[in-house]
């Protein structure tokens, strides 16, 4: 059957081989504890559910949205970025609803990327990413992320030619899957990269909510400049344990909003409005919940953080994310390390190589299983021993 060129450039989505193998085991009656994907299992707060509840039987809900969004929910995302980080986007031209983030990202690349053009992709990264870029014709111009940068790209390493060529580069933090953050500081590097270069920046906010020991990350837009050339993009997903209901904002340069509108208006009719409810009860309620809900990811990631430590991992704890990225030792590849752990102990994890060639030599472990589970996953890490120098 003939398929578009474009289908067989992707490569097999990462997680699909793993639930193969997942499901292997369970019709085996074995049960396999999964560090993989990161998706909340904690519900989503109550009182956001009870929004969704009256909202849905409310005929004028049962229609088409508008492709912006409401007006509620856009000024709802306006709001919250004025507290959360003080800036007051206008609710009209600079903020748009998105069916989540993932949505937003994907056709970002058909409004911002021409057939040939290139962009500046982290390397290890979300794959959409590189996908996008790969659907709308482009290419990718890999930028390192290295443990000694602190996990963010080095601008002068980008080649002049690369930087010169390309129109967009894109960036995620709190970052899936390392767990890195970035300051202010070096989001001021990228604006100047930016301008000096003629680059559009799409920042991939989607973790700012899930965060430790007191950290705050930051928003890209807080950067002087940063306006003048660049998206952020956000998700409910993460923030208020929503992954199930498709709901994210894209925030900034109202030009850049209006080309993602275009293609958006013209492939999708929106979220569902009841959905966009939900969203402006999450961005307008309490943030005891977000409060609450770190805290038991924070204790999940201590107790992991000190399981992987104790099979000899070389592993830092993450100030954000839902992930915790553990080193492993020298002789193995991540892919065989992973595959070793479903085999001997059935636990799955995600190996680094998963996301981008420098992401070999690690492993991602989510934290989004619930605590009994999580226990008992980590009972079966500490009678493992890795078998010194496996091969690769
Ligand atoms: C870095 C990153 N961006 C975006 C998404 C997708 O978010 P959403 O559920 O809002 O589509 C994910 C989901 O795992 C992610 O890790």
């Amino acid at each position: 059957m003939r398929r578009a060129r474009r289908i067989e450039r992707v490569p097999p989505y990462l997680f699909v081989g793993i639930s193969r193998k997942k499901a292997e085991k369970k019709a085996q009656g074995i049960e396999v504890i999964d560090f993989g994907i990161g998706d909340p299992d904690i519900p989503t707060p109550a009182p956001i559910i009870d929004t969704l509840r009256e909202a849905s039987v409310d005929a004028p809900n049962h229609r088409y949205p508008e492709t912006e969004g409401l007006p509620g929910f856009r000024q709802a995302v306006a709001d919250w970025y004025g507290r959360r980080f003080g800036l007051s986007p206008d609710p009209d031209t600079e903020v748009l609803s998105l069916i989540g983030a993932k949505e937003g990202i994907g056709h970002a690349a058909l409004s911002f990327v021409d057939p040939g053009d290139t962009v500046l992709v982290p390397d290890p990264g979300y794959p959409v990413y590189s996908v996008g870029t790969w659907f709308a014709g482009g290419e990718c111009h890999w930028m390192p992320l290295l443990e000694e940068n602190g996990w963010l790209p080095d601008l002068d390493a980008v080649p002049s030619e690369a930087a010169a060529r390309a129109g967009v580069m894109w960036l995620n933090y709190p970052n899936n899957p390392t767990g890195a953050v970035a300051g202010l500081d070096y989001f001021a590097e990228v604006v100047d990269f930016a301008k000096a270069n003629d680059i559009l920046v799409m920042h991939d906010a989607c973790y700012t909510e899930v965060a430790y020991d007191g950290h705050r990350p930051v928003s890209f837009l807080q950067t002087p400049g940063a306006m003048d050339v660049g998206l952020e993009f956000h998700s409910l997903s993460k923030s208020y344990n929503m992954t199930g209901w498709r709901l994210g904002a894209c925030v900034g340069n109202a030009e850049l909003i209006e080309a993602l509108m275009v293609v958006k208006s013209n492939l999708d009719s929106g979220v569902p409005q009841a959905i966009q409810m939900m969203g402006i009860e999450a961005l307008n309620g309490p943030v005891y919940s977000v409060d609450e809900r770190n805290a038991v990811y924070q204790r999940r990631r201590d107790l992991v953080v000190d399981a992987l430590r104790r099979i000899g991992l070389r592993v830092d704890p993450p100030k954000a994310s839902l992930y915790v990225w553990a080193r492993i030792p020298e002789g193995y590849s991540s892919a065989k390390l992973t595959e070793m752990l479903l085999e001997e102990r059935d636990i799955v994890v995600t190996p680094g190589s998963g996301y981008g060639r420098y992401g070999e030599g690690y492993i991602r472990l989510s934290l989004t299983i619930p605590d009994r589970d999580m226990e008992r996953g980590l009972e079966r890490l500490d009678s493992w021993t890795i078998p010194s120098r496996a091969a690769v």
